[in-house]
């Protein structure tokens, strides 16, 4: 059974949530189902992800991800972390009812509830460029994926071609700030994705 590390405040959203300048996206079946049975799968062989051990998503949200990288990367700990506490119980329902044992933690990712060198691979479908707080925001959640990346583990994320398909007005202008954390070396990317090592 999946863990929700923080209990979940029932109806409500969380403080961080509810004063954030974070705008949720809709919630669409198709979308899901595309990214379970065809995006995550297409991601893993592209960027030819293997087995890796401690295994943390940012921005889970509803936990469509997770089973798919229980299954592919077969990891001794999965974590999804969100900031959103409704969609954590719903990420908790979906591991429920695929049977995949991960951890569910509400957390903001600008400020990480993890040791240093916590994670093998960190993997972020857009969250980091979308954070609130704008430019400084998502430095702040690439210096924090950098603290609990171990060395040498790997950070897969979005690029913003697959930003710009998936959000075409939003992510308008929308880039990382990449030169700011200079330990990530970009090893290899796929079109819609990038494989980075942390040196
Ligand atoms: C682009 S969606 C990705 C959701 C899911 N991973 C997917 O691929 O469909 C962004 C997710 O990040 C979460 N989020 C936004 N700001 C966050 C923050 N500061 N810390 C943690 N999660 C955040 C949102 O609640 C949302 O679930």
């Amino acid at each position: 059974m999946p863990t929700l590390l923080t209990p979940p405040t029932q109806g409500r959203a969380t403080p961080a949530a509810r004063n954030s300048e974070y705008q949720a996206f809709g919630n669409l079946v198709a979308r899901n189902d595309l990214q379970a049975l065809v995006e995550i799968p297409t991601m893993i062989r592209a960027l030819r992800l293997g087995h890796f051990g401690r295994v943390l998503e940012v921005g889970c949200g509803r936990g469509i991800a997770l089973p798919v990288l229980d299954e592919r990367l077969s990891p001794e700990r999965l974590v999804g972390l969100d900031i959103d506490e409704a969609l954590l119980r719903e990420a908790d329902r979906n591991c429920a009812r695929a049977g995949v044992r991960a951890e569910l933690v509400h957390g903001d990712l600008r400020a990480l509830p993890f040791d240093d060198a916590s994670f093998d691979l960190v993997i972020d479908f857009g969250t980091c460029y979308h954070v609130s707080g704008g430019r400084r925001g998502s430095l702040q959640a690439l210096l924090e994926i950098n603290r609990v990346l171990r060395r040498g583990g790997a950070f897969v994320h979005e690029t913003p071609v697959a930003q710009h398909l998936a959000h075409p007005i939003r992510s308008l202008g929308r880039t990382l700030p990449w030169k700011r954390v200079p330990s990530f070396f970009r090893e290899k990317s796929a079109l819609l994705w990038t494989l980075r090592t942390k040196a």
